[in-house]
């Protein structure tokens, strides 16, 4: 703000000197000292209009707030054209209020304008390239998570592996850890890169936890047992990987000194309802996925101190192919269908659901990795853009219109998740905008079956419930491990786990 302040002000005296030093105006009164004392009394009489306007544009416009959370190049354009429209008003107010004996000529008007564009917006470039050339965060003095490794639980899943190579790409120093329950292919053509570590190991296995958490700076936890049905097939494993190995993961981070961790939890946590659900509204799990999500997500944001920072993510279904396809997600696998069997059916096609394809989320966690932690410390964020919250039907319509020659047959059955989420929370927060429709996840996937790059997309990898199914849930390995997510899975599971 001081620096603004300064730069306006100068841009204003420059624009006096350089109308004083090259005069444009034709009446004679127009003279060097007319003007010379006409520009000192207009600027020392408008000295409070000309501190105080630009600051209160830039305020209210969120320059000093949100925006500053925006990636570098939507945070310039922002920046830019808040800019243009403060000198805007500033050179509208002054042609309808001073209307007699006004130096603010074109002349001093266009050199203002220009000097202040460039003063203002130039020392925005120049603090992003400082930002960027010394690792140092918007604060200076924290420890941000560009100066340590990212530790990502579950890199090798779905979402995971999209997100690790994405990192990677940024420059970033990674460290996966993850059981390779569905195998470790996803993340194969990264595991020699430099900037990757692999760590095999549980996440509730304490010793494997502290292992990966050295030098780590921030957490994304994607470990899980992914769907409502795959949760049904054990509630114990369940219970210990989706919640116990959560709270645990929580104390250990906090005693080796991170300081963001991301969780990944699920718009799923809305259950059945008719109305637009944001970020404050109740939560009404209908499953034991999402009731385990939302008990991880409690006992993330009461763990939150001001040397910890838990974010909560709540991702919409995601669609789209990643290097480990999944094929139980319903975009991905009507598309499949539709293209293999050339019909498909819609169950309870008037539910709503907010979609996001599986390469933007990567490109969310990584905004909400990078952001300032005034912004997004102990908040929740539906993960997802508005323009994706679609029925069943509408999904029904995307496939008919790539693969016209699909036959759809609507049903109903009793399942009744139906939820319409508000993603504006992410958009102002920090700038998230989904890249991809549905219609690019259908493509891709009919693209990669006719290519035959996947093969039977009913092979039991494919999905999670199908393979948990066929080679059982991954089990603890010790009664020791056992006896630790027993005591952080706390009394509250005890039906959970004896039903
Ligand atoms: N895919 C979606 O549509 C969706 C929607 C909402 C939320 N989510 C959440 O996103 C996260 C990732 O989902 P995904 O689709 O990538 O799932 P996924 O099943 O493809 O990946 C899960 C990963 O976690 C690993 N894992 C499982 N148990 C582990 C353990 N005990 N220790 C270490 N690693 C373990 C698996 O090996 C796998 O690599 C999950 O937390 C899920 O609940 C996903």
């Amino acid at each position: 703000m001081i620096a603004d302040f300064a730069i306006i002000h100068c841009a204003m005296l420059i624009a006096f000197a350089v109308s004083m030093a090259y005069p444009t105006h034709g009446d004679e009164w127009w003279n060097a000292s007319n003007l010379a004392s006409a520009s000192r009394h207009y600027y020392f009489s408008r000295f409070l209009f000309l501190s105080l306007l630009f600051p209160i544009v830039f305020f209210l416009s969120g320059l000093y707030t949100h925006v500053r959370s925006y990636p570098t190049t939507t945070k310039l354009e922002r920046f830019s054209a808040v800019v243009l429209l403060s000198l805007t008003v500033f050179i509208a107010v002054n042609y309808l209020l001073i209307q007699h004996a006004n130096p603010i000529g074109r002349s001093v008007s266009l050199t203002f304008g220009g000097v202040a564009l460039a003063g203002l917006v130039g020392i925005r470039i120049g603090k992003e390239w400082l930002i960027g050339r010394e690792g140092t965060g918007a604060k200076g003095k924290s420890k941000t998570p560009e100066q340590g490794t990212v530790l990502v639980i579950g890199g090798a899943g779905y979402i995971g592996c999209c997100l690790v190579e994405r990192l990677i790409r940024e420059g970033k120093r990674v460290r996966v850890l993850d059981n390779a329950v569905y195998g470790l292919e996803p993340i194969q053509n990264l595991l020699n890169h430099p900037n990757l570590e692999y760590v095999y190991g549980d996440c509730r296995n304490i010793q494997d936890v502290v292992k990966a958490l050295h030098q780590v700076s921030s957490i994304v936890h994607l470990a899980a047992i992914v769907g409502d049905p795959a949760c049904e097939l054990d509630h114990r494993t369940t219970i210990e990987i989706n919640y116990a190995a959560t709270r645990m993961l929580i104390e250990v981070a906090k005693g080796c000194g991170v300081e963001r961790l991301l969780f990944a939890s699920s718009c799923s946590v809305y259950g059945a309802t008719d109305e637009l659900m944001d970020e404050n509204s109740a939560v009404q799990p209908v499953s034991l996925y999402g009731d385990t999500k939302v008990s991880s997500e409690r006992a993330l944001l009461e763990s939150a101190t001001a040397n910890f920072h838990p974010v909560i993510m709540r991702f919409a279904t995601v669609f789209g192919l990643s290097n480990r396809p999944r094929f139980d997600l319903v975009v991905n696998l009507l598309s499949a269908k539709a293209k293999q069997e050339g019909r498909i059916t819609i169950f309870n096609g008037q539910q709503w659901r907010p979609f996001i394809h599986v390469r933007d989320l990567a490109d969310a966690i990584a905004l909400l990795l990078s952001a300032p932690l005034s912004a997004v410390s102990r908040e929740i964020f539906n993960v997802g853009d508005n323009h994706l919250n679609c029925t069943l039907a509408d999904v029904a319509e995307v496939i008919r219109r790539v693969l016209p020659q699909a036959r759809i047959e609507h049903r109903e059955n009793a399942d009744r998740r139906n939820y319409r989420v508000d993603f504006t929370k992410i958009k102002n927060r920090v700038g998230f905008r989904c890249q991809y429709a549905l219609e690019d996840g259908v493509r891709e996937i009919q693209a990669a079956l006719d290519s035959n790059e996947i093969g039977d997309y009913r092979d039991i990898r494919f999905s999670n419930l199908g393979f948990l199914r066929e080679t059982g849930t991954p089990e603890n390995k010790s009664e020791f491990d056992a006896a630790v997510m027993a005591a952080f899975g706390g009394e509250r599971w005890a039906s959970h786990i004896s039903a």
